[in-house]
């Protein structure tokens, strides 16, 4: 076992007293730093960055060498997963993903295979032993899937949506191939996120995206039911430690306490919900991760610092809180703007944990 050096992004999640309430950003390696697209422009695109453990080990610690920040996040993409199954995924220059292929009905999905984790994802677990390697202990590495429902609404547009036509007629006029989907995402991502576990990853988040698109009920027979039967997968501790799983459903406020009873030890929440009513209803269940939205970093870096305040003034006193944005950072942020948000997180949450 690493000796970790700064984990009170671990304790935060797990409720444990921490001495300031710890911070990282949704998508901190990409874009909005230069140093991201000098490294991307090495590899030649963004899924060959992927696909090198070693640049996208660098990708990953960009962010920490700029900001005091107190986890890193593996530098990946949701939908290697949708594309280790066989859908063929590729980028279009300023299009964002697409699918070579899409699943819309029971035949389509005889296009899935079950992928091999050290096989066809073993590029993914490369780069969580390369990253965990490079770290040595400097903060925790965190894991990271798509949710069934996120992922599939790309496996069935075959790009990114706005309304999600097919997959949400699949919903309604193709339920059983709805859930066969689902499942087998479920196993896919179980097997993945425990890959990564065994691999290095200190803590997992899911990314349910597009689960704020569904209806109560849907959102609860479609989207909620899988991250479940994952979470209820999930080894729980590795190396002597406890593993602690994020669940992120943007948009999801208004499911926080069926979310709270998933099995998660955190729900990370988007700018909409107020972290003061999150915390009273969640109680002591699970930790709250988030909130601020990311448009605050188009502000000044005092009207950052008045927001950041409010953040942890909405949450209060004690541990259970772990500071990050509702949603990732955009690519025009000015990177001084995201210093001066980190630091104000530094400076200011200390009085929340005395
Ligand atoms: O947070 C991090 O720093 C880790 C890396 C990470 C990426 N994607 C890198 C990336 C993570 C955690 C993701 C998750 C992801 N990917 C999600 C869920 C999170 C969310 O934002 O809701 C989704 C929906 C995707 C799918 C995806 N990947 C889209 C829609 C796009 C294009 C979007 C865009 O901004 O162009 C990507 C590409 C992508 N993934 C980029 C990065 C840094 C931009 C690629 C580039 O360099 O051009």
């Amino acid at each position: 076992m690493t000796e970790l050096k700064n984990d009170r992004f671990l304790k935060a999640l797990l409720k444990q007293p921490v001495d300031r309430t710890p911070i990282w950003m949704m998508r901190q390696a990409g874009r909005y730093l230069p140093e991201y697209r000098a490294t991307r422009a090495q590899a030649g695109d963004f899924l060959s960055l992927c696909k090198n453990a070693d640049l996208a080990c660098e990708v990953t610690i960009q962010p920490l060498d700029r900001y005091p920040l107190d986890a890193a996040i593996l530098f990946s993409d949701i939908l290697t997963v949708p594309d280790a199954m066989g859908l063929g995924l590729y980028f279009e220059e300023g299009e964002g993903p697409k699918f070579k292929q899409t699943i819309r009905s029971e035949k389509d999905l005889d296009l899935l295979s079950t992928p091999k984790m050290e096989d066809e994802l073993g590029y993914v677990m490369n780069a969580v032993r390369t990253i965990r390697r490079e770290l040595n202990g400097r903060v925790p590495l965190i894991g990271f899937t798509g949710s069934p429902w996120t992922l599939a609404t790309y496996m069935i547009e075959g790009g990114s949506s706005k309304e999600f036509r097919h997959a949400k007629a699949m919903i309604y006029n193709q339920p059983d191939v709805m859930h066969e989907l689902l499942n087998r995402l479920a196993l896919v991502v179980t097997d993945y996120l425990n890959a990564q576990i065994e691999a290095g990853a200190q803590a997992v988040q899911i990314f349910d995206s597009w689960g704020g698109a569904l209806s109560h009920a849907a959102y609860l027979e479609f989207s909620l039911k899988y991250m479940q039967q994952i979470i209820g997968g999930l080894k729980r501790e590795h190396d002597g430690r406890q593993v602690p799983v994020i669940l992120f459903t943007k948009g999801g406020g208004q499911w926080l306490e069926p979310m709270a009873e998933s099995g998660a030890d955190a729900l990370g929440l988007d700018w909409t919900t107020s972290l003061t009513d999150a915390r009273r209803r969640v109680g002591n269940k699970v930790a709250l991760q988030g909130n601020m939205d990311p448009s605050v970093l188009y502000a000044s870096p005092d009207r950052i610092r008045d927001e950041v305040e409010r953040i942890l003034s909405e949450y209060g006193q004690g541990t259970g809180h772990v500071f990050n944005l509702g949603h990732g950072i955009h690519q025009f942020v000015d990177p001084a703007n995201a210093g001066a948000f980190v630091e104000a997180v530094v400076e200011l949450s200390p009085k929340y944990h005395r």
